[in-house]
């Protein structure tokens, strides 16, 4: 049994009926790439970075060494139009600089200590060689892991970064990774900006999209809003603490994979594999990793 069947007979055991009732994924109602739905992805949220300062290549290492299957990157960019792997628009909590990333130029920004706030916020897993390490750029992260690792690229919006999305599929063609599309893509691009995406999904309709939602209570989610993000997305991502069982259920019967953010607990990991996710963003890359084996998903 492959571990779509698996996730939806879990998920059937559950809510109690039978593996049938939950529609298998088939095609989407849009025109867009698919990605595997028998595989729940565990995602590297800014790497490992549990473990190690969030965005530099440890954490991202750590990542992959742990059973992440993708990793994750947030893009900020830099006053002379350079893609940065950094999560705030700002330099000041994960850099020792300060001030906007698009009002520096990536020289300025690489003279920067990208690891030193890491040992200071958690002496308990401080590591001398986090000192003084650089951020990296978006070709700099791929130089370093290939073509043959799987990205999670999340843009921002537009009107923050104008060209970011164009800069971002030079850099993926560049390194041949628009090549490789459908099930097997070794890039997805997530966004809370549905206009980032639909840029993204204009300049190449080929690469796998997740629309980010940001509820502010529980989530809840209309047929026709499913409908329309499956006219260009191939799953949803949210926080995993605003969704139920009959959320993850709906996004699933509109065959839309749903990955939530950010999962670091185990109990909540069992929680949402048992509702049927198709992956999750965790710090903790080994913990989703040790979960799935308990409850035999990989
Ligand atoms: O991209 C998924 C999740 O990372 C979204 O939240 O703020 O950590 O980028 P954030
Ligand atoms: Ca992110």
């Amino acid at each position: 049994m492959n571990k779509f069947m698996r996730n939806i007979c879990l998920s059937a055991a559950v809510i109690g009926i039978g593996a049938g009732a939950v529609t298998p994924a088939s095609a989407q109602s849009g025109n867009n790439p698919q990605l595997n739905d028998n595989q729940i992805l565990n995602i590297s949220h800014r790497g490992a970075s549990g473990y190690a300062p969030e965005h530099t290549l440890p954490s991202y290492e750590l990542g992959d060494q742990m059973g992440g299957d993708y990793i994750e990157l947030d893009l900020q960019m830099t006053k002379d139009g350079e893609l940065i792997a950094m999560h705030d628009e700002t330099l000041d909590r994960t850099t020792n600089g300060t001030g906007q990333v698009k009002d520096h130029t990536l020289e300025e920004i690489k003279s920067l200590d990208a690891g030193s706030w890491f040992n200071a916020a958690y002496p308990e897993k401080a590591k001398d060689e986090y000192n003084g390490l650089q951020v990296q750029t978006l070709q700099e992260v791929i130089e370093h892991f290939g073509k043959n690792k799987n990205y999670y690229i999340e843009t921002k919006s537009p009107d923050v970064y104008p060209g970011m999305e164009e800069k971002l599929l030079e850099i993926l063609k560049d390194y041949n990774l628009t090549r490789q599309n459908g099930p097997s893509s070794r890039v997805i691009i997530q966004s809370f900006s549905e206009e980032s995406l639909q840029k993204v999904h204009n300049l190449n309709e080929n690469i796998p999209l997740v629309q980010l939602l940001d509820y502010k209570g529980t989530a809840t989610i209309t047929d026709e809003e499913l409908d329309h993000y499956s006219e260009y997305a191939a799953g949803l991502g949210m926080s995993y603490k605003k969704i139920n069982q009959d959320y993850v259920q709906k996004v699933r019967e509109h065959d839309l994979l749903i990955h939530p953010y950010t999962v670091n607990d185990k109990e909540d990991m069992k929680q949402l594999l048992e509702w049927g996710v198709t992956g999750m963003f965790t710090n903790y890359p080994d913990v989703l990793e040790e979960t799935m084996k308990e409850m035999k998903l990989n």
